[in-house]
């Protein structure tokens, strides 16, 4: 039962947060700022009728035979930063779909996490998702997902699948190295030094995980002096933030581009 999987994981990952003297989980670290969401900013724009029933701001060439869903954290898609990803992954061409799949109900920091997550399993929503996938396909679009956080169990579980012909998952969350066992496609990890949710040495667990798979390229990097989130809820202001966000979006490009076209 793959979501009980998750519920196991998401408690140990609450217990060992509490553990800790400075009791937090990273995950929830640095909210998006909605006030700045819309306006000149946004190349893309809002779609309500998705097939599946989906919400979700897209942006870039509809006519593109390469799709690259992209997969938020618990904040969800109306984030001003995870658009501006997606806006420039449209810039190198592609049609780029960053979907709601909480149905307006993000997490907040007004919400119990631990019962939000109940709710809102990735594991879930990946099977959920299918009907999208299935659409953009039959468009004849070839299909990445590029996963944060929450988004990266959920890649994790679409990568098991045949519905996309590569994944990246960027500082994800629950994710575990038996996922690294059934992925069935190229896979790229973007790790941080920092990260407590998945550590370095989890991220060295999945390379001995897919090390062990025939066939299934894979790639992973840790980037140093920063946390998890840092791909997609960086600190604007800060210089080597924003440049270690910049270069991690460069490495899922490349991936992107590697597989994909
Ligand atoms: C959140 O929900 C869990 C599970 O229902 C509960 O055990 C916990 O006490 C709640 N936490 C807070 C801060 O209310
Ligand atoms: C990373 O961890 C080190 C050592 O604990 C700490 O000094 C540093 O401030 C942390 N940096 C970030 C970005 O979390
Ligand atoms: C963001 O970075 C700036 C510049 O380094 C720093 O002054 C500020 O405290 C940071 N903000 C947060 C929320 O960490």
């Amino acid at each position: 039962m793959p979501s009980a999987q998750v519920f196991l994981c998401l408690a140990v990952m609450l217990a060992a947060a509490a553990a800790t003297a400075q009791a937090h989980l990273q995950c929830l670290d640095n909210p998006p700022e909605r006030s700045l969401l819309g306006g000149q900013a946004e190349a893309g724009e809002v779609v309500h009728d998705l097939p599946g029933g989906f919400r979700a701001y897209v942006t870039g060439a509809a006519s593109s035979s390469h799709a690259i869903v992209l997969a938020s954290d618990v904040y969800g898609f109306e984030a001003p930063l995870l658009r501006t990803i997606a806006d420039k992954v449209a810039e190198a061409g592609y049609f780029v779909v960053v979907p709601d799949f909480f149905n307006g109900d993000f997490y907040d920091t007004s919400k119990n996490i631990s019962e939000w997550i109940k709710s809102h399993s990735p594991v879930k929503a990946a099977k959920d998702a299918k009907p999208l996938f299935a659409a953009l396909k039959k468009e004849g679009k070839s299909i990445a997902v590029g996963g944060y956080c929450w988004g990266g169990k959920f890649g994790a579980g679409i990568a098991k699948t045949d519905d996309i012909k590569v994944v990246c998952l960027s500082h994800p969350s629950t994710v575990t190295a038996e996922d690294m066992k059934e992925v069935k496609c190229p896979i790229e990890i973007l790790g941080a030094q920092n990260d407590t949710s998945t550590p370095p040495k989890l991220v060295y667990q999945f390379v001995n995980a897919l090390r062990q798979r025939n066939g299934i390229p894979y790639f992973a990097k840790i980037f140093p002096g920063v946390a998890h989130g840092f791909a997609c809820r960086y600190n604007t202001t800060d210089p080597f933030a924003v440049r270690t966000a910049e270069e991690a979006l460069a490495y899922m490009l490349d991936w992107f581009n590697k597989y994909l076209k």
